[in-house]
């Protein structure tokens, strides 16, 4: 099983993402909010968003295959889809019975209030429609499993493929999936990380990861330090300095750095990823990695080998 996969992943570059529950975002820049009363921000915009959208969008800007399978329903769906298509990030609708959420963010040079809509409850049919769209766009070298989901099979089911994995999100299933298949990548941030796996400390947590079979697994903590281990090795690294901009799509932009650099030296790797996730919060939007710059600030990261 294993050296099939192995074989796989060798002969298809493509990457795969999943968005299981995407939104379109709105979002007001504001100088202050006062309750109750009217705003009238002179700029806004709107995108496409999920953890698996964020990622295929900063991947795609590094540069790679990346295809984003998405469970879309009803006109706010079809918005996500075309704002996609706009981006030129290649997708592929996974139709689901329910309407796709919105999104609401107001933020302030990095103090971001969030308001996200409830999104559709899957269905075990819409389960299917996704299982069956990703196996439609088979063979890939990596699915990525991330974000939230509300249906416990979805994310189990994909792990069945026999693609290589990478998890990110904050689930009950995570454990399953870790346990189940390849994982390339386990990336929790510190607080899913205490909820999925009962451990605060990042180091300790890094361990749980790559002990459960991850190749990496990598405890991230927003500005703080975070943690990569693969194999014998281990680092706690410290973010650079960054004037924060929009820190939401950080992990997800860190997970894209990370895949993208996989097979350069694991140290070399991790600088880049830690770049990737710290240039994102140093602009306005999700994903939109500047790989120059990515590249440029990943020789500035030391790294505190543990
Ligand atoms: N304010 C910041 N300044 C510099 N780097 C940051 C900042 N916030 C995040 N980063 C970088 O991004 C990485 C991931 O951040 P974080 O822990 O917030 O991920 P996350 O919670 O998974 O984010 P998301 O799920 O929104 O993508 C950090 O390890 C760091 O490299
Ligand atoms: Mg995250």
């Amino acid at each position: 099983m294993v050296s099939r996969i192995k074989c796989v992943y060798a002969q298809n570059p493509m990457i795969i993402t999943v968005t299981a529950n995407p939104m379109v975002e709105h979002v007001f820049p504001v100088s202050r909010i006062t309750p109750g009363r009217p705003h009238h921000p002179s700029e806004g915009w709107a995108f496409a968003t999920g953890k698996g959208i964020n990622a295929a969008r900063a991947l795609h800007h590094l540069g790679e295959d990346v295809l984003a399978v998405v469970a879309t329903g009803g006109d706010r769906g079809r918005e996500v889809i075309r704002r996609l298509e706009d981006e030129s990030i290649p997708v592929r609708a996974a139709p689901v019975s329910g309407e796709t959420r919105a999104g609401f963010v107001l933020y302030d040079r990095g103090e971001v209030t969030t308001f996200y809509g409830p999104g559709p409850t899957l269905t075990q049919e819409d389960v299917e429609a996704v299982v069956a769209t990703v196996t439609q766009a088979l063979p890939a070298r990596l699915l990525v499993l991330a974000g939230s989901v509300n249906h416990a099979d979805l994310y189990p089911r994909l792990s069945g493929l026999e693609v290589p994995l990478v998890l990110d999100f904050n689930h009950p299933s995570f454990q399953e999936c870790l346990a189940g298949a390849e994982v390339r990548l386990a990336k929790p941030n510190r607080a899913e990380s205490r909820s999925l796996l009962a451990e605060d400390d990042p180091v300790r947590a890094s361990a749980l990861l790559t002990e459960a079979g991850a190749q990496w697994g990598v405890v991230t903590d927003g500005d703080g330090p975070a943690v990569f281990r693969t194999g014998n090795q281990a680092w706690r690294v410290t973010p650079p300095v960054v004037e924060a901009v929009h820190p939401v799509g950080c992990g997800d932009s860190l997970c894209a750095g990370l895949i993208h650099a996989m097979d350069r030296d694991p140290a070399d790797a991790v600088a880049f990823a830690m770049a990737c996730g710290a240039h994102n919060a140093s602009r306005p939007g999700i994903g939109h990695l500047d790989r120059a710059a990515c590249e440029a600030l990943a020789k500035h990261i030391q790294l505190d080998p543990l």
